[in-house]
């Protein structure tokens, strides 16, 4: 079975948003594996706009099955990885400005930067992957940095609307997929997943992981919604 990769950013966002401490990713991470995931991913932004490095701290502690660490080719982030040893780091191109990731990384014009990258955290026993576009050009190029994964970026499949497009991006993520294999890289998958479009993804063959986030923490607050005016109710009694 395809492996599930949470993503927790967030919960962080929604605890930033009032500067405080609840609700904490850490006790969210826990729940995400009692309740199944087969890992926790959490993206180290440079501004810190989620993730804190005291929840990357905690979560290195408390991580039984994988943490993924997404971030972006900086020293400062490479540093920090270093010292903490998650089980894999993810490289992704990051915008101070932008909403969240877009785009994959571009191994053609940024190859030394990723080749270094990917040496340095291989050399601190840290698997890496390297999010890239479901492009032909950019695998040929990811798998010759030294990454033992890439994921392919789901966005514009999972942003798709006609048929026809959605069609044209799930072939492109199959291509891309079997064109990796065969170059020796391993393939997660990931960004834009939810429960209407999943499906077809878990059916390309070659796929071990998805990161998934946004869409679950989005439902975790409606079906959670319910027990929790219940909850508060019985506290005014
Ligand atoms: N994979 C990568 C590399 C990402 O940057 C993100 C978003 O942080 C995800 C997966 C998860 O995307 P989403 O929140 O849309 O499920």
């Amino acid at each position: 079975m395809i492996k599930l990769g949470v993503n927790i950013d967030h919960i962080a966002t929604l605890r930033q948003a009032r500067g405080g401490v609840e609700p904490d990713p850490v006790a969210g991470a826990i729940i995400a594996e009692l309740s199944g995931a087969n890992g926790i991913t959490v993206h180290l932004r440079e501004d810190r706009r989620h993730i804190q490095d005291r929840d990357i701290r905690l979560l290195r502690e408390i991580v039984q099955t994988k943490l993924n660490l997404e971030m972006a080719v900086s020293n400062e982030i490479i540093r920090i990885a270093l010292i903490t040893k998650p089980e894999q780091c993810t490289l992704v191109p990051e915008k101070r400005e932008e909403l969240t990731t877009e785009g994959g990384l571009d191994c053609v014009k940024n190859f030394d930067k990723i080749y270094n990258a990917v040496k340095k955290l291989s050399k601190g026993k840290i698997s890496v992957s390297l999010f890239i576009d479901p492009d032909p050009e950019q695998i040929k190029k990811a798998s010759i940095t030294g990454a033992e994964f890439i994921e392919l970026h789901t966005g514009n499949y999972a942003n798709a609307k006609k048929e026809k497009d959605i069609k044209r991006e799930l072939q492109k993520l199959k291509d891309c997929t079997a064109l990796a294999k065969k170059s020796g890289l391993r393939v997660n998958a990931g960004h834009g997943l939810n429960y209407i479009n999943v499906k077809p993804i878990t059916q390309i063959p070659g796929i071990e992981e998805l990161n998934i986030g946004h869409s679950i923490i989005s439902r975790s607050v409606l079906v959670g919604l319910d027990k929790a005016v219940r909850e508060m109710k019985e506290m005014l009694k």
